[in-house]
């Protein structure tokens, strides 16, 4: 697929440090142990194929991380670095990955968001909505219980 100079592909295990290194620049992008080398292996390998880079000269410049439980389909770590927004990767990535999900039969997807992230108006112009009607509950598995922090999603 090609946008202009930017360049969208399936992500691969070999992009892990090139994604790290852009996730760390937003805090609306929570890194968690499911984002260590092994969690990141492990996703890929059940879904790689919602998966996507996007990039400039080798250089990874965005990315979409999705997967399904055969129910609903789930999206992570939607970012794009600063210098490329607002040119239309961020759509892009989100219609691969969309399709992905809608040629694997997933009716629906769903995706979480800090109340307070500016990404909310750009997934409402890309078609997806807000719910009023739910409320999101978690718990701790593996590792500290809740810390009221954002070092969870
Ligand atoms: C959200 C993000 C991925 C959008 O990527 P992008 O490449 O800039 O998006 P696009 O260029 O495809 O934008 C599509 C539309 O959304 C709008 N939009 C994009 N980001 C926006 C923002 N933060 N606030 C308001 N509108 C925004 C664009 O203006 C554009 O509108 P237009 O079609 O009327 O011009 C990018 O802003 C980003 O990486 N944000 C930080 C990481 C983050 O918070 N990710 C979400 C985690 S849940």
């Amino acid at each position: 697929m090609m946008r202009s100079s930017v360049l969208i592909r399936r992500m691969i295990n070999t992009d892990y440090e090139g994604l790290v290194c852009l996730w760390k620049k937003f805090a609306g992008n929570t890194m968690t142990g499911a984002d260590s080398p092994e969690g990141f292996r492990g996703f890929l390998g059940k879904n790689g194929g919602f998966c996507f880079v996007a990039f400039v000269n080798d250089r990874i410049v965005g990315s979409v991380m999705a997967g399904h439980d055969s129910r609903r389909g789930y999206i992570y770590h939607l970012a794009v670095d600063e210098f490329l927004q607002g040119k239309g990767t961020g759509t892009a990535l989100m219609s691969a990955t969309e399709s992905a999900l809608r040629n694997a039969g997933i009716e629906k997807a769903h995706l979480f968001i800090y109340s307070d992230n500016m990404a909310i108006r750009f997934y409402e112009k890309t078609g997806w909505h807000r719910r009023h009607d739910i409320e999101v509950m978690s718990k701790v598995l593996i590792g500290e219980q809740y810390l009221g922090t954002r070092t969870e999603e």
